[in-house]
């Protein structure tokens, strides 16, 4: 029996979704614990190029089953244009996707509510991907949300979103100037996605504290990285839900206590999208470079990354909470072309070095990094099958990197085919 989590390390699109594939052909079950349609996660494999967003990845190896746990906010019109899409490139989820009936259902107008609160002038913009994610979970913790299993009690249900759309009706009028919701469409098209939903809802808890007596194997895919935790990230600048390791249990019902290991992805430099601090992002010149050479678009809303070199402090912050046992470092490939590559390894601040990553986000902005340099490697490693087999410069930088993050470094990709994957 093994009970991995794997999270992102960094601000997410660590390039999870293909480490996950991998991890999954030794899974029974893969579980997604938080955000919702809001990550986008990028698979390819000998059916081609696949980008889920809320069902978990492992959905492409047939024994394994996936679950979308109560952590999750629930888009019922994304889920069932992906579980139809997936349908028709010959993967059928039947049997094998299960919803938590805890989870919380995103409406139309926590999407509207969102693009509106970001595009208010005087309110914070965080660069969200406009998918309703922190409304859902605002209403979650105003105890205010409707869960899935409230759809298939119509009393209830007519009386939640009744009251709910009341008070949004209001907020949309007299804040935003714009009209509200009719209560009647949006009631009849949820009570239809209901019926739709009903053979993959249960209780999640339920099946997996029952997979963990039966010594399965199961593995928590987390979405977007560390540093987007509501409550360890760049705050404000963060997304809605507990991405760290420890949202696992929370967003699951399985007890903090039976996961067993935390392996953390990260890219061998840093990106992040939308707003906030990211002390250690490119100038111009190689901004374009990396990102054109790594494809740094968002797999949910293609809006190009901002690309920076790694950051030690940033990843040794995320292994520090998450407990992370082992690191699968991605996209090495992608510094291949630099003569120099660099570590930043604390920010000056105010003629002191921080060496741990600040809460202050006027120290995230401000502070200066430091920088170690590392000889490149130049040649190209995409073709390299193992890890004996890399160039010098790009051996020696992995091993700092493990060394710097007092964590082995156990996997490594250099490029997006599973078979670009090599073992350390
Ligand atoms: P939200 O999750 O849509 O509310 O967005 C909040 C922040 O998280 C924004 O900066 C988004 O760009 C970022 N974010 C959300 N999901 C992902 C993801 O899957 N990868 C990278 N960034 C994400």
């Amino acid at each position: 029996m093994s009970i991995k989590v794997v999270v992102g390390a960094q601000w997410g699109d660590e390039g999870k979704g293909k480490i996950i594939d991998i991890l999954s052909k030794d899974a029974d079950y893969v579980v997604r614990y938080q955000g919702g349609n809001n990550a986008g996660h990028t698979v390819v494999n000998q059916s081609g190029e696949f980008v889920l967003h809320l069902i978990p990845s492992g959905i492409f190896h047939r024994k394994v089953r996936c679950v979308i746990g109560n952590g999750v906010v629930v888009d019922p019109e994304a889920l069932l244009r992906e579980i139809e899409s997936l349908k028709q490139k010959g993967f059928s989820v039947k049997g094998r996707l299960f919803i938590s009936d805890r989870a919380h259902l995103i409406f139309p107008y926590h999407r509207i509510y969102d693009r509106l609160r970001e595009d208010k002038k005087g309110f914070i913009k965080i660069g969200t991907t406009g998918r309703g994610i922190g409304p859902s979970y605002g209403d979650k913790a105003m105890r205010s949300g409707i869960r899935l299993v409230d759809l298939y009690d119509k009393a209830l249900f007519h009386e939640k979103l009744r009251k709910s759309l009341l008070e949004k009706n209001e907020i949309f009028r007299k804040i935003y100037g714009v009209k509200g919701f009719k209560f009647k469409a949006i009631y009849s098209q949820y009570l239809a996605f209901a019926r739709a939903m009903k053979p993959y809802v249960c209780d999640t808890a339920l099946l997996l504290n029952q997979a963990i007596r039966e010594k399965k194997n199961i593995l928590f895919e987390g979405a977007q990285g560390t540093h987007l935790d509501v409550d360890h990230g760049t705050y404000p600048f963060v997304t809605s839900s507990y991405v760290t390791a420890g949202g696992a249990a929370v967003g699951s019902g399985v007890p903090p206590t039976a996961i067993q290991k935390v392996v953390g992805v990260v890219k061998a430099y840093t990106t992040r999208v939308g707003e906030g601090p990211f002390p250690t992002e490119f100038a111009s010149g190689l901004m374009e470079e990396i990102r054109h050479k790594g494809k740094e678009f968002g797999a949910t809303t293609g809006r190009p990354r901002r690309c920076g070199w790694f950051d030690a402090v940033l990843v040794k912050h995320s292994c520090m909470i998450n407990g992370i046992a082992e690191i699968v470092v991605t996209k090495l490939d992608v510094l291949d072309d630099l003569k120099v590559v660099r570590i930043c390894m604390g920010y000056k601040y105010r003629g002191k070095i921080v060496r741990t990553f600040p809460a202050s986000l006027t120290v995230q902005q401000r502070g200066v990094p430091v920088y170690e340099d590392h000889a490149g490697w130049l040649s190209d490693t995409t073709q390299v099958k193992k890890f004996s087999a890399l160039p010098k410069n790009a051996r020696k930088y992995i091993h700092r990197l493990s060394a710097i993050l007092s964590v082995p470094v156990t996997m490594l990709s250099v490029g997006s085919h599973e078979k670009q994957t090599l073992l350390v």
